[in-house]
């Protein structure tokens, strides 16, 4: 559905701040390469945890943190070729968080029936992703489409950040262009025109005009020179619960979303920039130009959005009851979809919870256990 793009005054419904999320998605949680064979990791889908792990084959499983024995975390625990072994009495689960073993166990003697929750796990694009919810839904939902990952011609540059906010606030600020205000320093955007705005059950798209001027957007390929103004299209698309942006062919964006917890959250980015270089130039420069592109370029604009998401959260928390007003179509058809998307939900797991103008931390504390308690 094509929506206005009018500049309009509109009330937020602080909702938005309290829902949880739709556990019926694939969430990133980490970095493959960064889980070797035989290793543990911790992760946390909003609220619920979980213990990766890469058996000594390099088969990755995912189970809940939090041992059928007494509750210990799992993924303090032990790889044990294809089993993990918890570190208390190191009972062993298999890979989908039966027990396997029980090293006291007396010769012949029944293992008790015992399981860890196991959840669907899969590695694409040096990500790992998570299914949290129903697990009979897992294979009919799609990861996000990166076809530059494997084209060449871009220089990829993965980014990660955290985030002490809600998520709704943390996706607000990637759909928001009107906030090129506070990059002017750093030579980011300005004169932006909301030009289009669409809407569907699920995604939320829109198209503005940016115009870009200075060094940086020239070394950035925004800008032919840095004196001279360019104004390109930007497609900005929220595809619950993940981002992609597209600058003309010159950079785009996939942003992926992990709601930790009710003010926590995390995002694995991957940038490329179009490069008209060859490869075998481009192949000896890419160690030195990432690094430089993450701690001089990427890192410097996210640390300015960094803290002006966390200061909305704080204020937000210190006075949930406190009306806020919002003039960008955009952001208004993000936070509908955001809280569809928990209504949708809940309502099907037949389970509504009531939300919405409460004390703040009660609430939040709530609507992340509700989801949890779903989870689980
Ligand atoms: S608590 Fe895990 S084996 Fe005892
Ligand atoms: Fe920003």
């Amino acid at each position: 559905m094509e929506l206005a793009t009018t500049l309009t005054s509109q009330t937020v419904q602080n909702a938005v701040r309290e829902v949880g999320i739709n556990p019926n998605y694939w969430y990133p949680v980490g970095w493959a390469s960064e889980l070797k064979r035989g290793e543990v990791m911790p992760a946390m889908i909003w609220l619920c945890a979980i213990a990766l792990y890469r058996d000594t084959n390099g088969q990755l499983h995912a189970l809940e943190d939090a041992c059928p024995h007494k509750g210990v975390a799992l993924h303090k625990g032990k790889v044990q070729g294809c089993h993990l072994a918890c570190p208390y009495h190191g009972w062993e689960f298999d890979g989908e968080g039966n027990c396997a073993n029980i090293p006291y166990l007396p010769e012949g003697q029944k293992l008790p029936r015992a399981q860890a929750r196991s959840y669907p796990v899969q590695e694409k694009y040096n990500l790992i992703w998570v299914f949290p919810g129903d697990s009979t839904l897992a294979a009919t939902c799609e990861l996000p489409d990166i076809p530059e990952f494997d084209q060449p011609g871009w220089l990829m540059v993965p980014i990660t950040a955290r985030f002490q906010a809600h998520f709704s606030i943390c996706n607000e600020n990637t759909m928001d262009v009107f906030h090129g205000f506070l990059h002017q320093g750093l030579q980011g955007w300005f004169d932006p025109i909301l030009i289009s705005l669409r809407e569907t059950e699920t995604s939320v798209c829109a198209e503005y005009n940016v115009s870009y001027k200075g060094r940086m957007a020239q070394f950035l390929g925004l800008s032919e020179r840095a004196d001279q103004v360019t104004t390109l299209p930007i497609s900005i698309e929220y595809r619950y619960p993940n981002y992609y942006t597209s600058l003309q062919g010159v950079s785009s964006l996939y942003l992926m979303r992990l709601p930790v917890a009710p003010v926590e959250s995390r995002s694995f980015a991957f940038f490329f920039f179009k490069v008209r270089l060859p490869q075998w130039v481009l192949k000896p420069l890419k160690p030195l130009l990432l690094p430089l592109l993450q701690r001089f370029v990427l890192y410097k604009f996210l640390d300015q959005d960094i803290e002006m998401i966390e200061s909305e959260q704080r204020t937000y928390t210190a006075n949930p009851k406190r009306r806020y007003v919002e003039i960008n179509p955009a952001i208004i058809a993000l936070q509908r979809l955001i809280v569809r998307q928990y209504e949708q939900y809940m309502q099907k797991s037949r389970q509504p919870r009531p939300y919405g103008n409460r004390d703040s931390e009660k609430s939040l504390s709530r609507s992340g256990s509700d989801a949890c308690g779903e989870l689980l």
